[in-house]
């Protein structure tokens, strides 16, 4: 089985890219990410100004041991553009058949900055470019970031001024948010104005949580915090979500971001349209050997299926997305239980009567569905622990 993949004219040897985030933060990080076996990575973003982070710039939210839910409100890169270029020339000369993707981000009206950067990324030897449309915080309330990304005439105008560059040759692909009205509305403006490429989802704007019992708000700078970015895990439908519906418009080639921790993700990912997975959080948390688990997932739900190659699956989900009215109103389905799996927890039969239409009574100590009374709305299925209850198609 083959897992390498084209993405616009470049070939990666499997789809697991870097984000650009912590695990990108200079060359050496990259280098040791390369060797661990992911085929690309997304710089850091760069900037023109100096970069000074904030200390206590992470929270999250615990679901057992693993953090579903991460929120940042780090800044870009702290590295200079220049020393960017140079890590980038030892890269390509160190890793040849690795892909690196420049990340920029400029003034929404300063035209020579994102020349500046997006030339320096390819004279250095980035393969592609990514421009940050998309950070929530820091950036936006200077007019950058996810304010670009929030309107549709600034992100074409920026577009077009570097397709209207000639000397820049590689493919740029403008990196969306997901905190609009209608993503593939600002999807068909750049298309429109000549991306080559899309990626989404950045972060997401939230607000993380105060500390119960120090009143302190979470993360906190010296006893305040501010809006930050939401990723890990708990985006993954948001940022599928995303990827399904620009796959289909504007169309264009799309790297998948957001939530992605797995190879299962990743096949989820590409089954909606992306040729290439990206992962930030995942790997801040668990580090650059779990590529190593991803490529083995990805092979083992390819072998299930018989695919041979990423190409026989990407975008196969798709046309099974369809809007809401274009779904069957007379389809039905009714809850089962497996006695045998069933063990009398009740979980199914609390979330029924109160949650649902009071159609499972509890007989014996096990769960019993009231055919008559069950709607067929599948909250039981999904609750139950023990996998004792089957929506059955009538
Ligand atoms: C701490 C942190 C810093 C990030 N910095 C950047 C950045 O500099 N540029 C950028 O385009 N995205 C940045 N991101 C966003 C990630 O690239 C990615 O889009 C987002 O986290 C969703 O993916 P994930 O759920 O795999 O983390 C950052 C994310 C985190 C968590």
């Amino acid at each position: 089985m083959e897992l390498s993949v084209n993405y616009l004219g470049v070939t990666f040897e499997n789809p697991f890219v870097l984000a650009s985030g912590p695990p990108t933060a200079n060359g050496e990080m990259l280098s040791r990410a390369f060797a661990a076996g992911w085929s690309g990575a997304v710089i850091k973003t760069l900037i023109r100004e100096p970069v000074k982070n904030l200390q206590n710039r992470f929270a999250g939210i615990r679901f057992g041991k693993d953090i579903m839910a991460f929120s940042n409100i780090e800044l870009l890169s702290e590295q200079t553009p220049e020393q960017w270029y140079h890590d980038i020339r030892s890269l390509k000369r160190d890793y040849p058949e690795k892909r690196i993707i420049g990340s920029i981000m400029g003034d929404a009206k300063n035209r020579a900055q994102w020349l500046e950067l997006a030339l320096g990324c390819q004279d250095a030897g980035a393969d592609l470019i990514e421009l940050n449309f998309s950070c929530p915080h820091g950036y936006p309330e200077k007019g950058k970031g996810a304010a670009i990304g929030q309107n549709a005439e600034y992100s074409a105008v920026i577009t077009r001024w570097l397709k209207e560059e000639k000397q820049l040759t590689i493919p740029i692909i403008p990196k969306l948010t997901a905190a609009v009205t209608d993503i593939t509305h600002i999807g068909e403006a750049v298309a429109e104005a000549g991306a080559d490429g899309l990626c989404a989802i950045n972060t997401i704007p939230s607000l993380m949580g105060f500390d119960l019992k120090t009143l302190k708000p979470r993360p906190s700078v010296a006893g305040y915090t501010t809006a930050g970015g939401y990723s890990g895990a708990g985006i993954k439908p948001i940022a599928l979500r995303c990827v399904s519906h620009l796959a289909q418009t504007p169309a264009l080639p799309v790297m998948a971001c957001g939530g992605i921790c797995s190879g299962g993700d990743a096949a989820e990912f590409m089954l909606a349209g992306a040729p290439l997975v990206q992962v930030c959080t995942a790997v801040m948390l668990h580090g650059f050997a779990m590529v190593t688990r991803m490529k083995k997932e990805l092979l083992q739900f390819m072998a299930w299926h018989q695919f041979s190659k990423p190409g026989d699956f990407i975008g196969r989900m798709n046309p099974l997305v369809r809007a809401y009215a274009d779904l069957d109103p007379h389809y039905a389905v009714k809850a089962r239980v497996d006695a045998d799996k069933c063990n009398g927890c009740k979980i199914c039969y609390t979330s029924c009567q109160d949650g649902g239409y009071q159609a499972i009574k509890m007989e014996r100590k096990k769960a019993v569905i009231h055919a008559e009374k069950c709607a067929g709305c599948s909250l039981c299925y999904l609750v139950c622990p023990e996998d004792a209850i089957h929506m059955v198609e009538l």
